[in-house]
């Protein structure tokens, strides 16, 4: 296939005179290769390069194959399987020069199989787990035919209000950091350039999470500070792990719009970072420069993008109208063009595609026949990820594990939903491969009598949220309603649960809840939920609550009903199976939060790690002058890290190797953990350090290293931490990195608040 695309090459050149056949192309070189290649380039089919085009109903096959075989497309996103993508790529070995097209796709939290959302993911806590939801990904998707993935997202959300909180993997920046590294590893494989490869770009660079109000598309402003030290970290991890490209965000960053800014996309990103991959807008972002009212028209937008150092347009048409006449006037110049087509053909160099335009399309005679089929799914993967991902949150009277001869009655709008299992962003997820809660208890309880089922209610009676919700899907119907009123379905619930020895009600949102502009006002579960919950807690049943939602809700009330609630988040294609293994007890739970659940909306932000105040709550009766509302408790309803197991843990004979650290040292904090249950268990021990006195303000505490460890009943082990002077680390006033002596708290817990603490000096 190499010495084929190369003749290719050579036959197209001289066939327009434009270089000697006898010249070699030196493709082991990158950069020689590239250099050479741009030397036989047109304006026209450089600026062809930078144009990446979504694949939709709107755009007639034939007419993008012309494009394409004119030079005028780089990429495309959307068209996923091989017989539709091998056209587009005979149709670019058509053109001049014969430089291969790229195939691009949103593979967020698996492609055909679906592992749990990101959030969820993060909920596990577990970077072999994680890790291996990304490899399962790539494959899936390179046998599909696809050479990148707009992922992993890791834009950090205080704010859950924010749909896209599902997308990313929580509020923590070292969390989401060291996820981000395991991401980008995952996808990419030993090289991004390997058939079972595809490149990541991480997204959305930057600080998109932190959108005002959690309103999406919103503006960010942000202190510098607080940029560098908690939300742009993470990206960072990404790019230093290897990932190939960068998305940038739709939103504006302290008043100058991401896709338009100079100081983040050269200065901050490709100078200080080092970063030398491709940048890629967001779907029309360059146009929306003209909304934001920093552009006066297209062709200003497509100056401004271009100058920041955009490499490609997704889906908007003005790099192609308007840089030719901005390079005519000598508004732009013509390495501000060759930059960014350098860019797109390094990244189609490191994948591989100038070696072979069709590593990852393969032979039509090898497409699977199905591309649907069962077997070329990852179950097994899938399976034992989403239950690592599910978190306990209550387990009054061991309500839970269930016995597997119960009666139990299963109820509610998410009992039997299978797209709402996949998520959001499910990338070639099919809803008839997902295996419901239903599904996954049949499956367990043997006695089929022994399953009770009724829907009981709605996803929500409120007809502008349905309406909004079933517009974002055009396939079909995201929600489909029972079309009986609330109290018959409800009355039928309650009547079912007489029977049942405990109810299970799987309550929540539907996926579209949380999703990219689905921002909410209210986290509540929808009241027609809520309804069904206190006429079942009225029956005296236990009561079990499976949430499904993707961002932390407000369940104050159900808390206080519900005898148990695991947060399952939504858990992909095995999602059923694995929420079944965790409630019959085939599973002990072993999740936690990586984002706070605050009590309720007015808290918000509710984060763990926020800065000292000078007037911390402290408690008072009446109220006193410290930081708190006085109309609710103060707190988090459960707290960053949090997660309970159907055994118990303890941790004990907290240490530190030494009073003292110098900046070459080491100390060793240590702590012993037992498992003090009667089952086998795994658990997160948790290390934070909190800067006591600083030159700035720090936060009461930040994590800093973490370990899953499993424990047999009975078992106890010591847990030991490292902690150097790049633990202490923060970037000061003046954005200069440095710890800075003097005392520290160290903090172990298995959860963000209850820790147990010792301190030491920096010298
Ligand atoms: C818009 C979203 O913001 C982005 O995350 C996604 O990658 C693109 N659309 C392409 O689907």
């Amino acid at each position: 296939m190499k010495k084929l695309c190369l003749l290719g090459l050579f036959v197209s050149l001289a066939s327009h005179q434009v270089l000697a056949a006898t010249t070699p192309l030196p493709l082991e070189n990158k950069d020689a290769f590239i250099t050479h290649l741009m030397s036989q380039m047109t304006l026209d089919e450089k600026i062809g390069q930078l144009r990446l085009i979504s694949i939709g109903p709107e755009m007639p096959r034939e007419l993008i194959r012309k494009e394409i075989a004119a030079g005028n497309i780089g990429g495309t996103f959307n068209s996923i399987t091989r017989p539709e993508n091998r056209p587009m790529q005979d149709a670019a070995m058509r053109s001049r020069l014969k430089i291969p097209m790229f195939f691009a796709y949103d593979v967020i939290h698996g492609h055909r199989t679906i592992f749990p959302i990101p959030l969820a993911l993060a909920s596990s806590w577990d970077m072999d787990a994680i890790g291996q939801s990304g490899r399962v990904a790539a494959k899936e998707a390179a046998a599909d035919s696809l050479d990148i993935t707009f992922a992993p997202m890791v834009d950090i959300s205080r704010d859950p209000r924010w749909g896209r909180s599902s997308e990313g993997f929580g509020e923590d920046t070292y969390l989401t950091s060291r996820i981000a590294g395991v991401m980008v590893r995952a996808y990419q494989g030993a090289t991004p350039s390997a058939a079972d490869s595809i490149m990541a770009s991480v997204k959305h660079f930057a600080l998109y999470g932190a959108v005002e109000g959690g309103r999406d598309y919103n503006t960010v402003d942000m202190s510098p500070v607080k940029m560098y030290q908690d939300y742009l970290p993470p990206y960072r991890a990404a790019i230093d792990a290897g990932a190939g490209g960068v998305m940038v965000a739709l939103n504006s960053i302290n008043g100058i719009p991401a896709t338009a800014n100079t100081w983040l996309m050269n200065d901050l990103l490709r100078k200080d970072w080092g970063f030398k991959g491709l940048a890629v807008s967001d779907h029309g972002a360059i146009f929306e420069l003209i909304k934001h009212g920093v552009a006066r028209d297209g062709r200003e937008a497509a100056k401004l993008a271009i100058k920041a150092g955009i490499d490609m347009s997704m889906n908007d048409t003005l790099y192609g109208k308007e840089l030719p006449g901005l390079l005519k006037a000598g508004e732009i110049e013509q390495k501000d063009i060759d930059n960014a087509v350098r860019e797109v053909l390094a990244a189609k160099y490191d994948m591989g595609l100038f070696k072979d335009p069709y590593l990852r399309i393969g032979k039509a005679e090898d497409d699977p026949a199905d591309t649907y089929a069962e077997s070329r799914l990852h179950r097994a993967e899938a399976r034992e990820v989403a239950r690592r991902s599910l978190v306990l949150l209550k387990n009054q009277n061991e309500t839970l594990p269930l016995k597997k001869d119960a009666k139990v009655m299963l109820v509610g709008p998410l009992a039997k939903a299978p797209i709402d299992m996949m998520g959001s962003w499910a990338a070639a997820g099919k809803p008839a491969q997902s295996v419901t809660l239903f599904d996954g208890m049949s499956s367990v309880i043997g006695d089929k009598a022994n399953l009770i089922y009724a829907r009981g209610a709605n996803i929500t009676s409120d007809k502008r949220s349905l309406d909004y919700l079933n517009f974002l899907n055009f396939d079909a119907p995201e929600v489909v309603d029972d079309p009986r009123p609330a109290n018959v379905l409800i009355d039928e619930a309650v009547k079912a649960a007489k029977d049942a020895d405990v109810i299970v009600a799987a309550v929540g949102e539907s996926r579209g809840m949380s999703h990219e502009s689905s921002s909410r006002t209210d986290l509540n579960i929808p009241e027609t939920q809520r309804e069904l919950i206190r006429a079942l807690k009225a029956t005296g049943k236990p009561l079990v609550l499976v949430l499904m939602n993707g961002r932390p809700l407000t369940i104050l009330e159900e808390n206080q009903s519900a005898d148990a609630i695991l947060e399952t988040w939504f858990s992909g294609t095995e999602g059923g199976n694995a929420i079944a293994d965790v409630l019959f007890g085939d599973y002990n739970p072993s999740g936690k939060l990586p984002v706070t659940f605050p009590r309720s909306v007015g808290q918000i932000p509710t984060y763990y790690n926020h800065l000292s105040i000078g007037r911390p709550f402290t408690p008072g009766k009446p109220g006193n002058y410290t930081s708190q509302y006085f109309d609710d408790t103060t707190g988090p309803l459960f707290p960053f890290g949090y997660g309970l197991s159907y055994t118990q843990f303890t941790l004990s004979d907290m240490a530190l190797s030494s009073t003292t650290l110098n900046a070459t040292g080491k100390l060793d904090a240590s702590v012993m953990l037992k498992n003090t249950g009667k089952r086998d268990g795994e658990t997160v021990v948790q290390l934070y350090i909190q800067d006591v006195t600083g030159s700035m303000i720090r936060p009461v505490k930040e994590l800093k290293n973490f370990q899953k460890i499993m424990l047999k009943a009975g078992e106890q082990k010591v847990v030991h931490f490292t902690i150097t002077e790049d633990d202490l680390k923060f970037y000061n006033a003046q954005l200069k990195y440095a710890a800075e002596p003097g005392k520290f708290n160290v903090q172990i817990g298995l959860d963000s608040q209850d820790v147990t603490q010792q301190s030491f000096e920096l010298l």
